[in-house]
């Protein structure tokens, strides 16, 4: 017999029925349904590439089961800004190069949105600590950190993102 169910999950604002068997990961659903901005590191929490925010809250879709997303409201990178219509944390992203190959990207802004979310005036320290579940192999991270200050300047009114 299928262990196979059809989940319903708001996927940035749109209705999305995923037929998935008990133990696929949120992750591999939504990936297989198109979602690949959703990145795929580690699969095992460690990297946090393929963060998402699950009801308002982030998550590892790695270690998160396409069932315990029933009914709720998952936020991908494209749920929180577009080109044209860019996130102040995507746009402050661009303006001091802290994407370079862009990969950890995704999941480093759904971490930060989550940050300032609860925290709209990080100290440095903050910030680091609200992306330790983040990792980058290209940029050192003082830009990443950089960005994540340049946009909560930016949202307090006191800053000019690009
Ligand atoms: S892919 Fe999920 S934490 Fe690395
Ligand atoms: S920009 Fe390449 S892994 Fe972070």
């Amino acid at each position: 017999m299928s262990n196979e169910k059809v989940v319903t999950v708001t996927v940035n604002g749109s209705t999305v029925k995923l037929a998935t068997p008990a133990h696929r990961t949120l992750l591999e659903a939504l990936r297989h349904e198109g979602f690949v901005e959703i990145k795929c590191g580690c699969e095992k929490g460690d990297c946090g590439a393929c963060a998402v925010l699950l009801d308002g809250e982030p998550v590892d879709s790695c270690l998160t089961l396409a069932w315990h997303a029933d009914g709720r409201e998952v936020t991908t990178i494209k749920g929180i800004g577009q080109p044209g219509n860019a996130d102040p944390l995507q746009k402050a992203f661009i303006e001091t190069g802290a994407a370079q190959c862009g990969y950890c990207t995704p999941g480093m802004i759904i971490a930060a949105r989550s940050l300032l979310k609860d925290n709209p005036d990080p100290s440095l320290a903050d910030v680091k600590r609200g992306l330790s579940g983040n990792l980058c192999r290209c940029t050192g991270y003082t830009r990443i950190f950089e960005a994540v200050q340049l946009a909560a300047r930016e949202l307090r009114g006191e800053g000019e993102a690009a």
